[in-house]
């Protein structure tokens, strides 16, 4: 039996207890035992239907092995691989699930008890999910799964993509007993892998440093990452991660690449057995984690979404920026061109008036920008960060014409205007904790920690998420606001729920996100034509979560283009151009101190949502022309930038000591006939080799010619075939002065330096 959506499957079979998920991309195998548990066969590149996989379940006689079923010493769950794994009946590694019962008992056996098929993929209630426009865009297969004894039922939800090589899958739990129970852990994705011949490919780092690509080998053990941070996935370790063959590289080789739809507490391992079975898990963390379950009563997951591919590291990462673009990002700012803008952050700070902040943004209109962003500082007693936070009303000295009087005149320039928020924290000094010390999130009798002064709000108590609303929506009625930059710049600590008892204290940091997105979603509903920019201290809460309700977020806090090098191409594995903001900022640059010149800081910037953060009156007339030629540079190619498909030539993490120090990336259109590539210097090094870069994703029967900007290069105006550019090379060598030791010996390529960049602009001809 078949049940099928155009490209994507599920053949069924062995009397509906074998289920093969398949889009001709990849196939996904499990199979129901006699016992009623429900086994992993298979995962990777699509294979062809047979009417049963039964003989890929291997069983065999291990010593020591704990067995379930009397008289049977071969069968042990330790030694079969599952989908929804548990603790305590003869499996003892990590499990899917944990549950506490009333008499204490945490042991659970979940059975077959049936299952659906259907087009589309259903909603996942108060959740950011992946979504379908069309039933024939996915397929979904929900396995019931049932405890008798507690009356339980837990259903795994799978959604495979018609034209992506993507599965997401989720769990909910329904409590159909009489006595409560105590959700301790529930891992959205379990699956185990036939071997562990992996690399564990994370990206990590702290505020200012975010994202970047560590790599390891499996080993026997578990290897984790995650977050306790409560309010973010935070800057140190991103909710994403891969497992790659050894041999993998950027274009070729095996990945399985899985990422959470979740931007709260999470945990991601992997645990290689004594059998080389390789367990990947991902969910929300366990640790501090309870979720109290009434009779009646459902818990969902948040979602996983897992991607396979052969085509290396790139592929992967094209999985996953298709799915962000076409199933994740909702709204009309998922197909129009993202304005570009100017943020008066970097350029002012606290100190700004309306004056000020006109003359930026007459200034930046003139350049070609157009969204004007108004940062920090706008409301309440906010004149420094001890004050402010929670009271959303205009400052009437910085806007005597309150917000419609600014937003009027930023509109009558022809520019959209944007609204700094920081909409979950609190400072002490401010109207709203005076009237309401209770909602800070706090421990009674215990001390309340801060940062940078601020708390946080309880977004678990829906009367917090009321007020916070109420006010941003009157701050949004009042005044032509088309863009808000939603901040975050706190995580969590002291965690309790005043408004609840005992039983849900480990409800805590999942209600607090849910609250978090109920805000957006609500304000959304109210103004469905907004953006919301994503922020947290820069980019700690850069996940699939916050890109359901924020198209685009604040990559970091570090606009150096030497580190945003790093930054934005660590970042570009999971997440795609139209979703990195990066802006271009004056120098010397306000976290390194380094002087980087305008060309390279704009050549950077360009390849994610193109904006300035600077007082363009601090810059040369020289300097001014070459930001309205960026601008206008940038708008031409945009559509090309952020739609088209991505590729990672030069790594910034993989140095060799005799080479140059360089990054380079390149986007093509979907169509071939346009890319662009980004050449990238770091440091220069004397007697450096010759350099090619080795194009990607070029039709090899087409030619291109190529136009060189912000450098110079011997094959500026030449043309050549996208079978040459991918499989001889780009011609990259830069001519380094320092090649020769003779002073004024460079050559007629110009003079290229540390930090200098060129972009290639290749047209089919
Ligand atoms: C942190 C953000 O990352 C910055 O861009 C800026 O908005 C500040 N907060 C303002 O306080």
């Amino acid at each position: 039996m078949q049940s099928s959506n155009a490209k994507a499957k599920v053949f069924v079979h062995a009397e509906g207890k074998e289920f093969h998920l398949t889009n001709g991309q990849v196939s996904y195998i499990v199979r129901v035992n006699a016992e009623g548990k429900l086994l992993q066969l298979y995962y990777g590149a699509a294979v062809s239907d047979r009417d049963d996989f039964g003989y890929l379940v291997e069983m065999q006689r291990r010593s020591t092995a704990s067995c379930p079923v009397e008289g049977n010493l071969t069968y042990s769950l330790e030694h079969l691989r599952q989908e929804f794994p548990e603790y305590g009946t003869s499996d003892y590694r990590m499990p899917a699930i944990s549950m506490a019962q009333a008499n204490g008992s945490r042991i659970t056996d979940f059975r077959f008890a049936g299952y659906r098929i259907g087009g589309g993929k259903p909603k996942l209630d108060g959740l950011p999910a992946t979504y379908v426009d069309q039933e024939n865009e996915a397929v979904t297969l929900s396995i019931d799964l049932f405890d008798a004894p507690t009356g339980v039922t837990a259903t795994l939800k799978y959604t495979m993509f018609a034209t992506l090589p993507v599965i997401a899958r989720s769990v909910s739990l329904h409590n159909g007993g009489e006595k409560a129970v105590d959700i301790e852990r529930l891992m959205s994705l379990s699956l185990d892998l036939p071997d562990d011949d992996y690399m564990f490919t994370q990206l990590t780092g702290s505020w200012a440093r975010e994202r970047s690509i560590v790599r390891s080998r499996l080993h026997p053990g578990i290897q984790q990452i995650g977050s306790l941070r409560g309010s973010a996935s935070s800057h140190i370790h991103n909710p994403a991660i891969a497992l790659a063959r050894p041999e993998t590289t950027e274009s070729h080789g095996e990945v399985i690449g899985a990422a959470f739809v979740y931007s709260g507490n999470f945990e991601a391992h992997v645990e290689v057995d004594p059998f080389a079975v390789s367990r990947l898990q991902m969910g929300i963390a366990d640790f501090g984690f309870t979720w109290h379950l009434d009779p009646g009563s459902s818990f969902q997951s948040p979602e996983v979404v897992f991607a396979y591919t052969s085509q290396g590291y790139n592929g992967m990462s094209h999985a996953f920026h298709d799915l962000v673009r076409r199933h994740l990002v909702r709204g009309p700012w998922r197909d129009k061109e993202r304005p570009v803008l100017i943020n008066n952050w970097e350029a002012t700070y606290f100190d700004f008036d309306e004056k000020k902040l006109l003359s930026i943004a007459k200034q930046a209109q003139k350049l070609g920008v157009e969204l004007f962003v108004l940062d920090d500082g706008w409301f309440g007693e906010r004149h420094n960060d001890t004050a402010g936070l929670g009271d959303w009303t205009p400052n009437p000295e910085r806007l005597p014409e309150g917000l419609k009087g600014l937003a009027q005149r930023i509109n009558d320039m022809g520019m959209m205007f944007g609204l700094w928020f920081e909409p979950e924290m609190v400072n002490k000094d401010s109207d709203l904790y005076r009237a309401h010390p209770d909602w800070m999130l706090h421990t009674p009798g215990r001390r309340a920690s801060h940062g940078r002064n601020e708390y946080v709000l309880d977004f678990t108590n829906p009367d917090v998420v009321d007020e916070i609303y109420r006010q941003m929506h009157a701050m949004l009625s009042t005044a032509n606001i088309g863009y808000i930059k939603w901040d975050m710049n706190r995580y969590i600590t002291e965690a309790f729920d005043v408004t609840r008892g005992a039983e849900h204290q480990g409800e805590v940091f999942h209600r607090y996100i849910l609250g978090v997105y109920q805000l957006h979603e609500r304000l959304l509903n109210a103004f469905p034509n907004l953006i919301i920019e994503g922020c947290a201290s820069g980019g700690g809460r850069f996940d699939m979560g916050m890109l359901y309700y924020t198209p685009q977020i604040w990559t970091s806090d570090d606009t150096d283009a030497v580190e945003r090098m790093s930054i934005q191409y660590g970042t570009s594995m999971f997440y795609p151009l139209s979703a990195m903001g990066s802006h271009v900022s004056i120098v010397p640059n306000h976290q390194t101190g380094r002087e980087v010149s305008m060309n390279t800081r704009a050549n950077v910037a360009m390849f994610g949502t193109f904006g300035y953060e600077l007082d363009p009156a601090a810059l040369s007339e020289k300097e001014l022309k070459q930001v309205a030629d960026d601008v206008a540079f940038f708008k031409r190619h945009r559509e090309l930038i952020h739609q088209g498909d991505f590729y990672r030539l030069v790594s910034p993490f993989e140095r060799d000591s005799r080479r140059n120090d360089s990054v380079a990336w390149m986007v093509v259109s979907a169509d071939r006939t346009q890319a662009i590539v980004g050449d990238y210097r770091m440091l220069e090094h004397p007697m450096s080799p010759f350099t090619r870069l080795h194009l990607q994703g070029l039709d090899p029967s087409l030619r291109y010619r190529i136009q060189v900007r912000g450098g110079a290069s011997t094959i500026n105006g030449m043309t050549f075939g996208g079978d040459e550019l991918m499989r001889i090379g780009m011609l990259s060598t830069d001519a380094s002065a320092s090649s020769s030791a003779e002073a004024g010996s460079a050559n007629s390529l110009g003079n290229p330096h540390d930090f200098s960049s060129r972009l290639f602009i290749l047209s089919a001809c």
